[in-house]
C-alpha cells in the first residue's frame, strides 16, 4: 500500500521484547528501564494477526527487533508463525548475536532468512564498555554459528560513536575483505539516552570514507548508501540519519512490543493495535500507514521526537 506522499510500504520492523541482555549505552541506562510487564507484551498469536494484517495490505517483508529478539522465549517458534504467513517472503532478524550460536541452526530451520548482527568494536574491553553486560566472543561466536548455519547477506551494523570506535573504522570495515557480509556504519541518532550527549560523539559517516579511501560506491540499498573496495569479498554500507535525510525513500513501519504502530521512528504517533482482529486491525494498518509523515525534523541539534526509548523500537 502506498502512503499519502506515495511511497510503497513493503517493510515491517516488529519489537518482540523490550527487553535485552546488553545495556549499550546509547540505547538503555546502566540498571535498564522500566519493563513492560508481560501482559502488555503482545502474544505470538497477537503478532502473527498483526503480521497478517500488513501482509493484506502489502507488507512482504518482516523484520523481528528489540530489546534483543533472542531474549524473547520461543522465538524461533514465532519465526516460524511469520514466516507462515501468506505473502511474507523474507523474515530477518536484528539482533546483538551475544545469545546466537546454540540458537542460530534452529532459527535457520524454522525460516529466518537473514541477519543484522550489531557490533561496535573488536575490541573485548570496549565491547563490555559499550554494551555493558555483553562479551565480544559471544557476539563473534554467534556470527560464525550463523555463517555454519547457512545464513548468506549476513549485515554487521556498526554505530558510530565518537570517542570511541572511530579509531577503528578500518579494522572493522575490514570485516568485509574476506567474508561476504555488508559492514554497516550508522551515525548515531540523537534520540533516547544520547540525545544530551555532546556533539563530539556524532561522527559523519564520511570518516569511514576517509579511513578506507579505496571504498567506491556502488548504488544505494534502501536507506543505506554501498560501496566496494576492489578485492574485497563484502560491502560497506554507510547509513546516514543524521547528515542526510532518506526520509523520501522510506518503506516501512513499526509496530512495538506492546503492540503501537509507529508510522515514523523519530515521530511521536501511535496507533495501538492491541485488541483488533480482522477488518477492523486491516483499518487501523490502513491508517497508520496512510498517516506516515513526510520526513522528520531530528538534526544535529534538535533530538528525535519519539516518545520510545530505542530498546521499544529496535531501530
Ligand atoms: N543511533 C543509532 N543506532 C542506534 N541503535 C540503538 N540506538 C541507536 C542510536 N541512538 C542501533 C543498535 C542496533 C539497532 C537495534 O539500533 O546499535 O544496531
Ligand atoms: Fe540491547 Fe541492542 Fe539496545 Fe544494545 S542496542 S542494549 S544490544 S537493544
Amino acid at each position: 500500500m502506498r502512503d499519502e506522499h506515495g511511497r510503497d510500504i513493503r517493510y515491517l520492523r516488529l519489537s518482540v521484547t523490550d527487553r535485552c541482555n546488553c545495556r549499550c549505552v546509547y540505547c538503555m541506562p546502566e540498571d535498564g528501564v522500566p519493563m513492560l510487564s508481560h501482559a502488555d507484551i503482545l502474544s505470538f498469536e497477537e503478532m502473527r494477526g498483526i503480521v497478517a494484517a500488513a501482509a493484506s495490505v502489502g507488507v512482504r517483508k518482516v523484520r523481528l527487533t528489540g530489546g534483543e529478539p533472542l531474549a524473547r522465549r520461543g522465538i524461533a517458534e514465532l519465526v516460524g508463525m511469520v514466516a507462515d504467513v501468506p505473502g511474507i517472503d523474507e523474515v530477518d532478524m536484528t539482533t546483538n548475536a551475544t545469545l546466537l550460536a546454540p540458537m542460530a541452526a534452529g532459527l535457520r530451520a524454522a525460516g529466518l532468512t537473514r541477519l543484522n548482527v550489531s557490533l561496535d568494536t573488536l575490541d573485548a574491553a570496549r565491547y563490555a564498555a559499550i554494551t555493558r553486560r555483553g562479551a565480544l566472543a559471544d557476539a563473534l561466536a554467534g556470527l560464525e554459528a550463523a555463517r555454519a548455519a547457512g545464513f548468506a547477506n549476513t549485515k554487521i551494523n556498526c554505530v558510530l560513536i565518537g570517542g570511541v570506535n572511530d579509531d577503528e573504522l578500518r579494522p572493522l570495515a575490514e570485516l568485509a575483505r574476506d567474508r561476504a557480509i555488508t559492514v554497516r556504519f550508522i551515525e548515531l541518532m540523537r534520540m533516547g539516552e544520547c540525545a544530551g550527549w555532546p556533539k563530539g560523539r556524532f561522527v559523519s559517516a564520511d570518516e569511514v570514507l576517509s579511513a578506507v579511501p579505496e571504498l567506491e560506491p556502488v548504488g544505494g540499498q534502501g536507506v543505506s548508501e554501498l560501496y566496494h573496495a576492489p578485492g574485497w569479498q563484502g560491502d560497506v554500507g554507510l547509513i546516514r540519519p543524521m547528515t542526510h535525510r532518506f526520509c523520501g525513500s522510506c518503506d516501512r513501519i513499526r509496530v512495538t512490543a506492546d503492540g503501537r504502530l509507529k508510522p515514523c521512528l523519530h515521530s511521536s504517533a501511535e496507533i495501538s493495535l492491541r485488541g483488533l482482529s480482522g477488518r477492523e486491525l486491516v483499518k487501523a494498518m490502513r491508517a497508520g500507514i496512510a498517516a506516515k509523515p513526510r520526513g522528520h525534523r531530528m538534526d544535529a541539534v534538535r533530538a528525535s521526537d519519539s516518545l520510545r526509548a530505542m530498546n521499544e523500537i529496535g531501530g
